[in-house]
């Protein structure tokens, strides 16, 4: 195991919580050293070995010259030897997602940054590019983290900027971005960029840069989700009622009560606060398509299982999403109702992604406790130490 803690050097007078206060969402902020001693422990080549893998989402990213601009080519994953040997010519860049599920050292440096509360995570990204590699001048709707790895790169950013976009481009690229400033990262250094900052980071050398993004759900695909939750669990029979009818002076009115009871019965079947708690936990653990988890070719029996966890305890799998709330646990996409006297538990396997033997008891409430943990293991979701 390498590097598995990780602490962010801030510069003086600044910590996570004033970052948070002072930069989260609302400004561009640039760390020299931020990872004192950091040192890049995933070669280009083990990064091409993932980016083939089916169940892992990679892009690769050439640019030609053209004009005064470039001409882009994207090539979605898995990837092969030819389309893998461009990061051999300048100008390419492969991204890989979802790094920190396979490789350790990402797994800590996307943990240093969990001051961010989890429910706002997203991924770690690794862009491995070739001298002059970039993906082009563009804005995120994600908060990110662009850490340095390997190599230089610069950044040019605008907070101000025109956004009309290149039509013939087949990614989201800015036709005329002017930048407003530039900075160069060198390994260890992080420049933080809330959403809506248009920025173009060009490859000074054979370089890496490690994005640790932060998403915020729209209210358009939350909207949309949510709804067919709801739609899924509606009371059918719910109708609108109105014993209390009075004659109307205008026949022809849509009354205020036909309006306000009618609001009032959607309502309460469409903006439940538990059932839209439950969603929402739900919805944030969901895992991303790529994912597949791998479930134990020949499960041990629950006994066992039992017996093993409370002596090595249980750890969350690398690619494991969980969120407690309440009563409520979420892994990845699923609700589990948590017995009262393992609710600690259960939140210290969320804040930790591992438990020790002594916190799992058994017995606590018949076993239910115990009987989840092992559907999670049966699944692949969870692991035994
Ligand atoms: C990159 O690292 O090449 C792109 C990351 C980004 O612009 O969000
Ligand atoms: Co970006």
């Amino acid at each position: 195991m390498i590097d598995t803690r990780m602490a962010l050097c801030w510069p003086r007078g600044l910590d996570a919580r004033r970052f948070l206060q002072c930069y989260w969402q609302k400004a561009p902020l640039l760390v020299r050293g931020a990872l004192p001693g950091f040192r890049d422990r995933l070669p280009r080549a083990r990064l091409a070995a993932l980016a083939q893998r089916e169940d892992v989402e990679s892009r690769m990213i050439a640019r030609t010259r053209r004009g005064d601009g470039y001409r882009y080519r994207v090539e979605h994953g898995p990837q092969n030897a030819r389309s893998l040997a461009r990061l051999e010519r300048p100008d390419a860049t492969l991204l890989v997602q979802g790094v920190e599920a396979h490789v350790a050292q990402a797994r800590a440096v996307f943990d240093a940054f969990g001051f961010v509360p989890l429910a706002r995570r997203d991924d770690l990204m690794v862009s491995d590019a070739s001298p002059g590699g970039g993906v082009g001048p563009h804005v995120d709707s994600y908060d990110v983290f662009l850490l340095q790895a390997r190599g230089r790169r610069s950044w040019r950013i605008a907070r101000a900027f025109d956004e009309a976009l290149d039509e013939d481009a087949p990614l989201k690229i800015l036709a005329r971005f002017r930048a407003e400033q530039e900075f160069v990262l060198e390994p260890g250094d992080f420049l933080y960029l809330p959403p809506g900052v248009a920025h173009d980071g060009i490859a000074l050398d054979a370089c890496a840069t490690w994005s640790i993004g932060f998403r915020a759900p729209g209210a358009r695909e939350l909207a949309h989700d949510w709804l067919a939750f709801v739609d899924d669990r509606f009371d059918r029979d719910a109708r609108y009622a109105d014993p209390d009818l009075q004659m109307q002076r205008s026949g022809a009115w849509l009354s205020d009560q036909f309006v306000e009871r009618s609001r009032r019965m959607l309502g309460r079947l469409v903006f439940d606060r538990a059932r839209f708690e439950e969603f929402l936990g739900a919805y944030l653990t969901e895992p991303k398509a790529h994912v597949r988890f791998v479930a134990p070719a020949r499960p041990i029996s629950f006994e066992r299982f039992v017996e093993t966890a409370r002596i090595n305890g249980v750890a969350l799998a690398a690619a494991s999403r969980m969120l407690h709330r309440g009563r409520y646990l979420f892994i990845n996409g699923e609700v589990a109702t948590v017995p009262m006297r393992a609710r600690a538990h259960a939140r210290r396997l969320a804040d930790h992604r591992s438990l020790d033997g002594a916190h799992l008891p058994a017995d606590v409430d018949g076993g239910r406790w115990a009987n989840a943990l092992y559907d999670w293991y049966c699944s692949g979701y969870i692991r035994l130490r």
